[in-house]
């Protein structure tokens, strides 16, 4: 064996507001639990560290929302979390949390020391604030329109329609999402990474890997999607950063006159690696800081695709400044994987959620680790379907490992009582072909290849069944019984490889398998064939997989697709006659003045023209459309309703809105330029 390595291994810390979902799973555990079996099967020296991030302000909004408190809301998904990772066999050797007095106490000390350096810059800005809510409001939870393409519903940070980036004070009449009213703006100050000025260090860290007192990393191993998002962040400048934020929920500022401000998410959740790793230290009797600073440890950080800059940019910029840490030697991370032809959402309840399939699938946890380890968003997105996971596990799982090995245990017990028969020549095609599995194996998996390296494991299944087909001993011991026993003997070495090999993907069935054997992985050799000694017994065989039927893939889909409608529900109302139709008077309108009306924020008053006769109507649409953009344009009225008067004005009728899931307004337009006084029936 190669000299031990050691490796310090992050798997991103999941949010404490909600279930992990598949997406999570192919993108950040599963990948790593891979990594770490392997190379612990390997003999390295490998730490494991994963938590819950239970800060932030989707925390406390959904606390909020229930009527409840961010902690219970944290230590709910904390617990289960927790839980759902151990049941399926995701085997961190901390699961830890960043609510926890010790990851706080580790948090602040990483601030003061960064502070003291004079590190930070302090700035005053004007940022929203929901009055309601008394809070300021972060980035994405403002929305408006979009200032360059006009798509109504833009995020502060972002407009999902066109793409571009942008600040929240873009935005035309921007909009709280926790109150839905307009926010105002508020004074405020905070402390502020300029990394712009670790700009050049950086760049050349991560095109050339090198960097002055660190270990070197080798660019050339990194995932091009990964280099190719950090250089356009680094070629696009660098900008300062807020460090702090203004929340009672989370890391409180340990500096005077800080009240109400809280450490954000890059000077909290990753540091909840390092916390991690001291308490871990302390249970286990190390130093868990100086771990981060061994110079032959190589840390890793496994994560999806939407928290590269943080770890790529940000956190290294941190580590370096407060010195001796070391900077990752790779980050894996991975694209987003899609489920049935649609983005994963929490939001939208479209997802498998891990603890149900666990609950609907019982011991059925390497058929989910098997069909997300073929399908990983390694370098693209990818998606999940049950017909694919159905049609992966019985063509492959079942059909050829599962029979594979099935076949070889029970031909031995049929004719030669459950003992490994003697030995003859050896296969040499095999004997190379296993060992080029080995290899191959070990080279996917130290690139991250994983599912490369899934592939070439199975290929030793592929080749167990091939040779049983090619033999086919069940003919053969009718006239020549030591040569039967002579191709089982080769059957069950290649089972026992077999087991061997796909224990980092399917850490059960490798143990079942090995188990039938009488074998313990860490005693079987890669580099002799012969495993199994003739004369041993091996026990009588259980199946390895069973069928998916349709009917359970099928009750999935509908599952989903019954969220889907849940999501989508239209209420409809009670039948009405025809007659009652006619009494309703619909006719175009067309907007000739509009303005405020004073102290009421949601009313306009309109004046309508209406085939020549004018109307007045107020309008609770002062939210949704400014006066100077309503002027113009022809909508649709009821012009009989009861007249009413609204705050002093006589309104006669009302102009009809259609309104969306997420209650924006919008008027009702003729599709063709049609005159005002129209009917409309
Ligand atoms: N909880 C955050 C997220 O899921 C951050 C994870 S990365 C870490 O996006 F560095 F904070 F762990
Ligand atoms: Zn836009």
């Amino acid at each position: 064996m190669a000299n031990p390595q050691k490796f310090l291994v992050t798997s991103a810390l999941p949010y404490a507001n909600g279930p992990l979902h598949l997406g999570h799973v192919a993108g950040a555990y599963l990948p790593a639990d891979i990594f770490v079996r392997y190379l612990r099967q390997q003999g390295d020296d490998v730490i494991f560290i994963c938590g819950s991030d239970e800060h932030g302000a989707a925390i406390t909004i959904k606390a909020k929302k229930e009527n409840s408190t961010p902690q219970a809301v944290v230590d709910e998904f904390h617990e289960l979390n927790k839980q759902t990772f151990q049941k399926f066999g995701i085997e961190f050797d901390l699961y830890d949390r960043t609510s926890s007095e010790h990851h706080h106490k580790t948090a602040q000390d990483f601030f003061l020391n960064l502070y003291e350096k004079g590190v930070f810059e302090k700035e005053e800005s004007a940022q929203f604030f929901d009055e309601e809510h008394q809070q300021f409001l972060a980035d994405r939870y403002v929305m408006g329109t979009c200032p360059k393409c006009s798509h109504d519903k833009a995020y502060g940070d972002q407009c999902e329609k066109c793409g571009s980036s942008l600040s929240p004070s873009e935005l035309i009449n921007p909009i709280s999402t926790l109150s839905g009213k307009p926010p105002v703006m508020k004074e405020t100050y905070h402390w502020y990474l300029p990394m712009q000025k670790h700009e050049a260090w950086l760049r050349d860290w991560i095109e050339n890997g090198k960097l002055e007192g660190v270990q070197q990393h080798d660019p050339k191993k990194w995932k091009p999607q990964v280099l190719g998002q950090c250089k356009s962040w680094v070629d696009g400048g660098l900008q300062p950063r807020a460090m702090t934020r203004d929340l009672d929920w989370g890391v409180k500022v340990p500096l005077e006159g800080a009240d109400g401000k809280v450490l954000y998410v890059w000077l909290d959740a990753p540091i909840g690696y390092i916390s991690a790793t001291k308490k871990l230290g302390e249970q286990k009797g190390f130093d868990g800081e100086a771990l981060w600073k061994e110079n032959d440890r190589k840390l890793v950080h496994f994560i999806g695709k939407d928290n590269i800059v943080f770890h790529c940019i940000i956190f290294p910029i941190l580590l370096k400044l407060h010195g001796g840490y070391n900077l990752p030697d790779n980050v894996p991370a991975n694209e987003f994987l899609n489920l049935e032809g649609d983005k994963l959402s929490t939001s939208r309840n479209w997802a498998v959620w891990l603890h149900e399939y666990l609950e609907d699938f019982p011991g059925k946890e390497d058929e989910l680790r098997y069909v997300l380890t073929s399908i990983l968003p390694e370098y693209r997105d990818s998606e999940f379907t049950w017909k694919d996971y159905q049609a992966r596990v019985n063509n492959e799982l079942v059909a050829i490992l599962g029979n594979f090995v099935n076949r070889a245990l029970v031909l031995t017990h049929k004719y030669f009582e459950g003992k490994v028969p003697a030995a003859g020549a050896q296969n040499k095609e095999i004997v190379e072909a296993i060992g080029v599995a080995y290899s191959e194996v070990d080279a996917g998996i130290r690139s991250y290849n994983f599912r490369q390296a899934l592939t070439e494991a199975m290929k030793v299944a592929r080749l167990g069944n091939k040779f049983l087909a090619d033999t086919e001993p069940w003919k053969l011991i009718k006239s020549d019984e030591t040569k039967t026993g002579e191709i089982l003997n080769i059957s069950l070495q290649i089972a026992a490889h077999l087991g061997n090999i796909i224990q980092p993907f399917l850490p059960n069935t490798a143990k079942k398998l090995l188990g039938f054997l009488g074998l313990d992985a860490n005693a079987i050799c890669r580099n002799a064939f012969e495993v199994l000694k003739a004369g041993e017994t091996i026990e009588k065989p259980s199946l390895l997989f069973q069928k998916i039927e349709d009917e359970v893939v099928e009750k999935q889909i509908e599952k989903l697709n019954a969220s889907k409608a849940v999501q989508n529900t239209v209420n409809f109302k009670e039948n009405t006659s025809f007659d009652n139709f006619q009494l309703m008077d619909m006719k175009l309108a067309t907007i000739k003045a509009a303005e405020k009306v004073k102290k009421a924020d949601k009313l306009l008053q309109l004046k309508l023209d209406v085939g020549g006769v004018e109307k007045t109507v107020v309008s609770g649409i002062a939210q949704h459309y400014s006066p100077d953009e309503v002027i113009g344009k022809t909508v649709l009225y009821l012009s009989n309703l009861e007249p009413r008067k609204i705050r002093g004005v006589v309104s006669e009728g009302m102009i009809l809105m259609a309104e969306n899931a997420e209650g924006a307004l919008s008027f009702m337009v003729p599709e063709k330029d049609f005159e005002s006084g129209g009917e409309v029936r």
